[in-house]
Order: C-alpha cells, then structure tokens, then sequence
C-alpha cells in the first residue's frame, strides 16, 4: 500500500513541475513514508526524521513531511516533537497534499488525517518504461486482529469503484506496463455494489479483459475469505499468476483465536490443498509470527508442523511486537525477547531449506520471466517467473520488458541464476 501511495504523490509531484532529485542532499521536499505495524520500522522513521530536520541546517527551502500510518498513529505528537517537520498525512487523507501541491501553498505547516478518499494514480506526463505497476482496489481492513495496528490507521474496509480501477489500469497499461499487482490489506472481500454487484472474482475477470496486460497478481489474502470461486480463478484466468500470499500467522488453533484469525489450522490446510488442486504448480508464501502472549512451545511445535506440511516457497516471518491500541497489548503473558529470538531463528532456518529445496527443483527446467530491468548488482538482467520467483540471468541483448524463456542454472535462496535460451 504504501509503495502505491508513494507513486500517487511522485505522480502528483511530477505533474505539478518537481523534478525527482538525485539524492536526499538535493532534494528541496522530502516525504517520508511510513509503516507502524512493528516498532521496529517504525523507531527507524523517527530516527530518519531526526536526520532529515539536520539537513535543515544546509537548506533553508527544504520542507519535511511524514505519511503513512505513523503519520496517522502519532502525528500530533511527532509534529509538535520535531518542529522541522513541515507536513504530517495519514494515508486517508493523502488528498489533501494534491490540494496544497496544486495550490502551491507548501510554506504552510499542517496535519492532515482522518478517513477521506482512496488516492487514484494521476498519469505521468513522461513516458517511463516501466514493466509492473501496483494498483489499490480496497482500503482499510475490518478484521481486527488482536495484535494489528492496521484497523485503526488505514480505518475501515472501502473498495474503489471497479471502473476506477479499469480506467487506471487501462492507463498503466498505455503507459507500457505488462504485470499489474492489486493491493489491499484484504482484497478477497473487495466489494463494489451500486448497478451490479462485483465481488473480488468478477473483479479479477473483468480485469484479465483489459487490452494488452499481459499479467495479474494480488496481495494480500485472508484465509477466511479465500472461497471456492476466487481458487478456481487460478484454473480459469490465464493472465492471473500461479502465486498466492496467504498468511497463516501461526500452527496452533488457540493461538488462532486468541489472535482472532477466524479460522483453524485445518481450514487453512484444506485450503492450501484446494490451491493445488485448481492450480498444481501455484507458490504458496505467507506471514507468521512467533512469540504471540502466551504462546507455549508446543503452540510453536505447531507452527512449525504446520510450515513443514505445507511446504511454503517463502515466509516473512517476525516476531510479535507490542501495538499500542491493540487487544494483545493489554494480554499479561507476554513471551520474553530471548525465547522469541530463539523461536523465529528456528522456524527462519526450517523455511530456509524449504525455500531452497523448492527453489532447486526449477533447476535444469525453463521459465517464462517477464524481465524487469537489471538484476541489484548491475551486471544481469532480472525477471520474475509467473509464480514469483526472481530469476537473474545473462542474456547478450537488452530484454527489458519482454518476455522470455530461461533456463534455471542455480537455485539461491531468495532467487535463481539462469541463462535465456
Ligand atoms: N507484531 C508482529 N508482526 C505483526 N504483523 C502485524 N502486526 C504485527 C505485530 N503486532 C505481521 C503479520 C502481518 C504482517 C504484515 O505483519 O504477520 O501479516
Ligand atoms: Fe491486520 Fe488482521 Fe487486517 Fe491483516 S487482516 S491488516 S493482520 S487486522
């Protein structure tokens, strides 16, 4: 979500005659954008914060802003704490910012936040060459998770127009982008009712329509809302990627409800096994946490269980953090910080061979990969397999952009090497 509103103010910016500069030193208006779901990220924010006002002292024009959800969690008290910063948005009112863009008005400070509008990406008046493009279809999320933040600073759930999405889409599409990834903290339970009603799989086939997009991903799932429908779209919708995100959190059906996921760890196992029922060669990634209040060895013993059962191609894993606001923040039995070091490095090490050996059987095999740009070291080409795994390889003319077979030499553990063929 946040990279999609990151590129709705670049795209404003642009429009509005700001160049994007080379660096921070250059730069006359820094945002930064922010995530609040762990502490972690969010001390590195106020940290960069803290940097930034520095820099304050070499460039008397420059102005700070702050979006995000820390800039919808602890705005006031950022604002009033660091006196350099110019702008605090929270992410349901990043309209607010086009407004005083457009006016031209940034010598104002101001504190924007509350519930207003989903941002709907302006086209940029420079053609870029870009290959993949997010596109938010939904905001905010109902479900309430006992230890999320995310209920509280995105809101509650507000799908977009299913035409907005098209138009925007059709847009990027005229732009040159092949691969388009639809986002929101829940998109199985997208809804959009005014003549028809269109729930998430007609969204997904009215979008598979679009002219010239050549692929479809989304991110991220509740296993609750998973239906029979939406899994029988990877069967049904060729442009849709063999690859699902579907966060399990944890193995224990009491950690489950303490955590109020709303399912069980059969639910999820049966869903996984009706994933590759509809589609045999699908990647499976997810989020866990170790360490949720009161999570015993034997609950972790299921999480484990439950990761070597289903054999995910790739976990983020984390352990639980404190969110001021939540349920679980009041919960007493909280896990110490060693036993959850010692549990994430275990389950971390046990996913790490998983990815491996996953990633070693695409060796010797040839994958589509829609090519990106230049791998992160500059001297290969990068691209992704429709079941979302980064494949770096040589190839002795410039293929941005295109689609091509490759052949798989070396399997890593976050991504494979290969030649084109
Ligand atoms: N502590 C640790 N991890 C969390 N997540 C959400 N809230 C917390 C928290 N309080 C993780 C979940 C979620 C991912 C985006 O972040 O695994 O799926
Ligand atoms: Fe947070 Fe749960 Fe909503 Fe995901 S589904 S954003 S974990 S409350």
């Amino acid at each position: 979500m946040n990279e999609y509103d990151s590129e709705y103010l670049r795209r404003l910016l642009l429009r509005s005659g700001w160049e994007q500069a080379e660096s921070m030193v250059d730069a006359d208006l820094i945002m930064v954008n922010t995530c609040t779901v762990r502490k972690k990220p969010e001390i590195k924010a106020l940290s960069l914060i803290g940097r930034l006002c520095q820099l304050k002292k070499k460039n008397q024009n420059l102005k700070i802003g702050l979006m995000g959800c820390l800039a919808e969690h602890k705005g006031e008290e950022i604002f009033s704490r660091y006196p350099g910063v110019n702008f605090v948005i929270g992410p349901g009112s990043l309209s607010e910012i086009s407004r005083v863009i457009q006016e031209n008005n940034l010598n104002k400070r101001f504190l924007a936040k509350g519930i207003k509008s989903i941002p709907c990406l302006p086209p940029v008046d420079v053609r870029e060459k870009k290959v993949t493009a997010f596109v938010s279809i939904m905001q905010g999320c109902n479900n309430y998770c006992s230890y999320c933040v995310v209920p509280y600073v995105r809101g509650p759930e507000r799908s977009r127009n299913y035409r907005e999405i098209i138009a925007e889409i059709e847009l990027l599409v005229e732009e040159g982008v092949k691969e388009i990834t639809l986002l929101g903290q829940n998109v199985n339970s997208y809804l959009w009712n005014d003549s028809i009603m269109v729930r998430f799989p007609d969204l997904l086939r009215m979008i598979s329509g679009v002219d010239g997009l050549k692929r479809i991903r989304f991110t991220t799932s509740h296993p609750k809302d998973l239906t029979d429908e939406l899994i029988s779209c990877f069967k049904d919708i060729p442009i849709l990627c063999n690859h699902i995100h579907l966060p399990f959190q944890a193995g224990s059906n009491r950690i489950l409800s303490e955590m109020g996921r709303s399912y069980t760890r059969e639910h999820y196992l049966n869903l996984v096994g009706k994933l590759r029922e509809a589609c045999p060669d699908i990647s499976i990634t997810t989020d866990v946490m170790v360490g949720f209040p009161g999570e015993t060895e034997k609950d972790f013993q299921d999480t484990l269980d439950l990761m070597e059962r289903v054999q995910f191609d790739m976990a983020f894993s984390f352990k639980y953090s404190d969110r001021e606001g939540t349920r679980a923040y009041h919960m007493t039995n909280k896990v110490p910080e060693e036993e959850k070091i010692r549990r994430l490095s275990v389950l971390q090490e046990l996913q790490k061979n998983i990815t491996l050996e996953k990633n070693r059987k695409m060796v010797g095999k040839v994958f589509e990969v829609l090519v990106e740009g230049k791998s992160k070291d500059g001297l290969l080409w990068m691209g992704r397999t429709t079941n979302n795994k980064i494949v770096n390889f040589r190839c002795d003319h410039s293929p941005e952009g295109d689609f091509l077979n490759v052949k798989i030499t070396e399997a890593l553990n976050n991504s494979l090497r290969g030649e084109a063929v």
